[in-house]
């Protein structure tokens, strides 16, 4: 059954794992929906699947021009923008003495710069129209650091900060972070430590489905404009971190 959600929502790193659950997620609850990421044919996969409502364009948020004629064509194709999940993201993890400088500068550079990117391209419309919801997707790592994680914890814990001064400088729009703990993603795909890729396989041993993440999106979009949830952290039951 298809939801009355008027929201017009973009959603960059729909081509996987927790953006690709949270376009199903919104789709269902009745958003029109402007989905982004570098692969084109997993989004266009994904829209021919969710019906007209949806729209697709590739995107790379590291590029902030490539990020202001990404909300141009969706505002293009649905008239005007609402809300902007931040989602993408990426988590080579290694140990600070590996020097794996290309790893670090990648992680600043999606997971900082994207959300910077995204953040500029839809602000002055948010201004203008005295209304707007910013989401970012941060992490448990927003909030603790563990050996092999330092720089990916330091890029979420910005992405805390980026968020807490949007809300603080803006009384009309609402900024939410969405922090997961462990979900079942291709996230870290891109690990290139042997000894860190089995780590992480054993932490998603007690992991959360895609879906418990959108579930928490929707519920931040579905409170009235004078209502702002601010941070969600949602783990498994039986998390470890
Ligand atoms: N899985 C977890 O345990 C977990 C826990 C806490 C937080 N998170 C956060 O959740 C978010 C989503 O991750 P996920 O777990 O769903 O992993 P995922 O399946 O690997 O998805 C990451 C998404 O980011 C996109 N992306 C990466 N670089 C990009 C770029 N330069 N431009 C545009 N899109 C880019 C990828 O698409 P393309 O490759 O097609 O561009 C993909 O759609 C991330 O911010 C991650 O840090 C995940």
């Amino acid at each position: 059954m298809t939801g009355s959600m008027d929201k017009i929502v973009l959603i960059t790193g729909a081509s996987s794992g927790i953006g690709e659950a949270t376009a199903r997620e919104l789709a269902a609850a009745g958003a029109r929906l402007f989905i982004g990421a570098r692969r084109a044919e997993r989004l266009q996969a994904l829209a021919e699947e969710l019906g007209d409502t949806v729209a697709w364009r590739t995107l790379d948020v590291t590029d902030g021009a490539d990020f202001d004629a990404f909300v141009e064509a969706a505002e293009a194709r649905f008239g005007r923008v609402d809300v902007l999940v931040n989602n993408a993201g990426v988590m080579p993890l290694s140990p600070l003495a590996a020097l794996k400088r290309d790893e670090w500068k990648r992680m600043v550079d999606v997971n900082i710069h994207g959300v910077l990117n995204g953040i500029a391209a839809v602000l002055p419309r948010f201004v203008a129209q005295k209304r707007g919801h910013v989401v970012n997707v941060a992490s448990v790592a927003a909030h603790m650091v563990m050996p092999t994680a330092a720089v990916y914890c330091a890029t979420k814990h910005a992405v805390w900060a980026i968020t807490e001064g949007l809300r603080q400088e803006h009384d009309d729009l609402r900024a939410t972070l969405v922090s997961p703990g462990v979900v079942a993603t291709e996230l870290g795909h891109d690990i290139t430590d042997p000894a860190v890729a089995t780590a992480l396989t054993g932490w998603r041993k007690k992991a959360l489905t895609p879906d418990a993440i959108a579930r928490a999106v929707r519920y931040a979009l579905e409170q009235p404009e004078g209502v702002d949830i601010n941070e969600v952290i949602v783990r498994p039951t039986a998390a470890d971190m």
